[in-house]
């Protein structure tokens, strides 16, 4: 059965990656992404939907969610994969619009989203909402509070959210992949996963079987040991 994606964080890395897969397999998918030139060219390369929307901005992000709602009809899959690091640096030195940005973009989008989605869904009793985060919420590293913390309370989110959806039947799961080589990083890191192996994974999880749900996928490189 043909199922809808509305996915976020589409233009670039695991996102691009994943809309790529979903779009070669039995889905229609809406994404989004800031880049209006990426967003064309994978719009005309993997044949999805899309529009650019700044996910910083919190009335855009539920604009999002009605824009993508509206052109595919239904919203089956949510996938929260949108996320920036704000920058590398000791507590002291990390200002406050480092952290209200990355709050915004890291953590309230993907719960906006998520609240509208679980509003439609619910109605359905069905659905599927994967929340990309990360291993750094499996653990800590210094110089990354701005990103890390608030990778951790998308974690704690979702770990609520997994079990109010149950109750109306829609599936949650926290993703958590470990290193990967793409834009995210400014130097290139030919050891971590490849974005489409990132990918492979998110895909795989939305093709479980109907009677599963998956509520952590965690997975990583094999480089890395921060566990
Ligand atoms: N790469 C890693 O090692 C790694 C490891 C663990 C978890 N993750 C997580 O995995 C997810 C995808 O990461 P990635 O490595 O694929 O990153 P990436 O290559 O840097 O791509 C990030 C995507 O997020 C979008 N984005 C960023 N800020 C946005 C905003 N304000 N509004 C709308 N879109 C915005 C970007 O859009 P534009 O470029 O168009 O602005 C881009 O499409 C993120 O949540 C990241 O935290 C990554």
């Amino acid at each position: 059965m043909n199922r809808t994606v509305l996915i976020t964080g589409a233009t670039r890395g695991i996102g691009r990656e994943t809309v790529k897969q979903l779009c070669s397999q039995d889905f229609t998918v809406f994404a989004t992404g800031r880049d209006p030139n990426l967003l064309d060219q994978l719009k005309e390369t993997a044949g999805c939907l899309g529009e650019v929307f700044d996910l910083s901005d919190s009335e855009a992000v539920v604009s999002l969610y009605e824009t993508a709602r509206t052109s595919l009809g239904r919203i089956d899959v949510l996938i929260n994969n949108a996320g920036f690091n704000p920058g590398k640096n000791p507590v002291a030195e990390v200002s406050a619009e480092q952290m209200d940005a990355s709050y915004a973009v890291n953590f309230r989008a993907s719960f906006l989203l998520c609240r509208e989605a679980l509003k439609e869904m619910s109605g359905r009793k069905s659905g599927h909402i994967l929340n990309v985060i990360s291993t750094i919420a499996r653990t800590s590293a210094p110089n990354y509070s701005a990103y890390c913390s608030l990778k951790y309370a998308l974690h704690g989110f979702t770990q609520c959210l997994i079990k109010e959806a149950r109750q109306v039947n829609v599936k949650v799961t926290g993703v958590y992949p470990g290193g990967t080589d793409t834009d995210f990083r400014p130097e290139e890191r030919p050891d971590y996963m490849r974005a489409e192996s990132a990918a492979k994974m998110i895909v795989q999880c939305i093709h479980t079987p109907q009677d599963v749900t998956v509520h952590e996928l965690v997975y990583r490189p094999m480089v890395e040991s921060n566990f």
